[in-house]
């Protein structure tokens, strides 16, 4: 069995889009919790609850479970559950069992994401979610999906802090020479949990990805600084520029193009986990084709990653028990959320589970 990164509990983690979630039932998983997702009727607020019927443990995700207004029919023999999880109705008898209830778990709705806390639900803090405003603003325009893979989370934090990567694995893509070649600066704030790795090319080829999008001939700045918020949130902040524009401190060069990309890492269960990418501009905003290019070009670089991470995984799995790395000065990134994932995994788990 491989390295795989345990689980920190106590942490906010996107279970869906909010556009996926709706008055039919979503099946997730997070961190090895079974989760039903659905909105309430009138409201629209959503639910989510423990996945499994307390009685024979159908998945209340599965039809024939329906929903009868707010509350949820289990699909084999009837056990029904309102929005906190509690049973109210039980088939054949008056009296329904008062520990005939599901697990109902916090939910925030926020930037167009659906997340939940699956820890202890006391610690449970929405001041504490992660913006990713980008996703849900006016003047913004976003192209999104999720992808599954058969990876260790670990894996996928790994591959998002070191984007030389880019170079060969995306090349023709977004990768170019210079991605690799560029040393990075890298930043970590512990208390906030969050670890900053940054690029800045001067002169660079430009990418078909951002050539054929932003429409730029020539060569250009490209500006990569990556802000990871551990566990589950991470923003790459891309800016490209004709080489010659003078950068405007402030962020706000007209001549400059930024864009958002937008990673959620949620671990679904041992070797699982959900990659929600998107990509988000505030350029070129009306043309469709430009969307329906990025959309495209970006799932393919995605799945370039998914194909990457699978064999890996399944590479690891038979590597010999205490195989060694060799880390890098590019690795500064992923070594230092390591190690907050860590401290993270520490705090969150029960006093039993503690290393002494
Ligand atoms: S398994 Fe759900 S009612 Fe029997
Ligand atoms: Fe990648």
């Amino acid at each position: 069995m491989p390295h795989m990164t345990a689980y920190a509990r106590n942490q906010w983690y996107v279970a869906a889009y909010s556009h996926e979630v709706g008055r039919e039932l979503l099946g997730r998983s997070v961190c090895g919790e079974t989760l039903v997702l659905y909105r309430t009727e009138d409201e629209g607020t959503p639910v989510v609850l423990h996945d499994r019927c307390v009685h024979r443990r159908y998945p209340l995700s599965e039809a024939p479970t329906r929903l009868d207004g707010d509350r949820i029919v289990c699909g084999y023999h009837g056990f029904t559950y309102d929005t906190t999880g509690t049973c109210v109705y039980v088939p054949g008898q008056k009296r329904v069992p008062r520990t005939a209830r599901v697990a109902s778990y916090p939910v925030v709705e926020q930037d167009s994401l659906i997340w939940v806390w699956i820890g202890d639900p006391e610690l449970a803090d929405p001041a504490g979610v992660p913006r990713a405003r980008h996703l849900d603003a006016p003047g913004w325009v976003t192209v999104r999906g999720m992808e599954p893979i058969d990876c260790d989370y670990g894996l996928l934090v790994d591959n998002l802090l070191d984007l030389s990567h880019e170079t060969y694995l995306h090349g023709g893509y977004i990768g170019t020479p210079e991605v690799a070649e560029t040393p990075i600066t890298t930043e970590v704030d512990e208390g906030a949990g969050i670890v900053r790795v940054s690029r800045h090319m001067d002169d660079a080829e430009c990418p078909p990805f951002y050539a054929r999008s932003t429409g730029i001939s020539g060569r250009i700045t490209r500006w990569q600084d990556i802000e990871y918020h551990a566990p589950c949130l991470y923003v790459l902040h891309s800016r490209v520029a004709p080489v010659g524009v003078v950068p405007n401190p402030d962020g706000s060069d007209p001549d400059a193009f930024h864009t958002e990309v937008t990673y959620a890492i949620t671990p679904s269960g041992d070797g699982t986990v959900y990659d929600f990418w998107a990509v988000s501009r505030d350029w070129a905003t009306e043309d469709d084709e430009v969307t329906e290019f990025l959309r495209a070009n970006n799932h393919t670089v995605v799945m370039q990653d998914v194909d990457a991470l699978n064999l890996l995984q399944r590479t690891l799995g038979t590597e010999r028990h205490g195989y060694q790395e060799l880390s890098i000065n590019i690795d500064t990134g992923g070594l230092a959320a390591r190690r907050i994932l860590a401290r993270l995994v520490e705090e969150g788990a029960k006093p039993e589970e503690k290393v002494k």
